[in-house]
């Protein structure tokens, strides 16, 4: 990381500043508003559940709209995936426990407060399947403790992913740490009920690859 938090602010903050003017649904996060106080950003005391790399926010709106006793922040590191993703929020009434924001993981230390999240979700992120882009990949030995910071007493980490490397990694690293429990009774499932899809989710299932899906506690 080679730019200070402000910098990096500064440089998304650049490409997004139309989507800002008029809007109450895409939060313009400046150095002056972090670390993020959510109570204040929705107005009220309910639990965060925080999801990274929404994509299109098909599944994040539904699942605020499925469950309006919990506020949810959803970032995307992509202006495209943002930009697909307000214009659907445009489309409707404003979701009040939904706002979204174009973020990417490498300042989270410095962005969200210690407990901020009920639960941090993570569908489908990106895979990096060459070997020497591996490094790329957001879930590694070095993130389980950022997660665990942001994470509040009890609160979840859920992970689902089509790829079968990747997905073992990530089985590997959560119950070897001892950060973490298994909520699961097998290190994760194929199938979980009641589940609201995400497109990657419907295109990979539909294309027959099995999914990982995990779910872990905070210790
Ligand atoms: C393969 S897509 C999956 C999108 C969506 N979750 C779904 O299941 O349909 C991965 C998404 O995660 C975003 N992403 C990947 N790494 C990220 C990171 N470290 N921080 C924020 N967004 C990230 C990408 O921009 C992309 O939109």
């Amino acid at each position: 990381m080679w730019l200070t938090v402000s910098e990096y602010l500064d440089k998304i903050n650049k490409d997004s500043v139309k989507y800002f003017d008029f809007n109450d649904r895409i939060l313009q996060i400046t150095p002056d508003i972090i670390p993020l106080n959510f109570s204040l950003l929705f107005n009220n005391e309910n639990p965060v559940k925080l999801e990274i790399g929404f994509g299109n926010g098909d599944s994040l709106i539904r699942l605020a709209l499925r469950y309006p006793g919990f506020n949810f922040f959803g970032i995307d590191r992509k202006m495209d995936r943002v930009r697909t993703a307000l214009s659907k929020l445009n489309k409707r009434e404003r979701i009040p426990n939904l706002i979204i924001a174009r973020l990417g993981t490498d300042y989270i230390e410095q962005i969200f407060s210690p407990s901020s999240f009920a639960e941090i979700i993570m569908n489908f992120p990106d895979p990096w399947p060459k070997k020497r882009h591996n490094k790329n990949r957001t879930v590694s030995t070095d993130f389980l403790p950022q997660l665990h910071r942001m994470l509040d007493t009890d609160g979840c980490f859920r992970f689902a992913s089509d790829h079968p490397e990747y997905s073992l990694e990530v089985s590997d690293l959560l119950s070897g740490s001892d950060l973490f429990s298994n909520c699961y009774d097998t290190p994760y499932l194929h199938s979980v009920e009641n589940r609201i899809e995400t497109q990657f989710e419907k295109h990979k299932k539909r294309e027959g690859w099995d999914i990982y899906y995990m779910k872990y506690r905070k210790k």
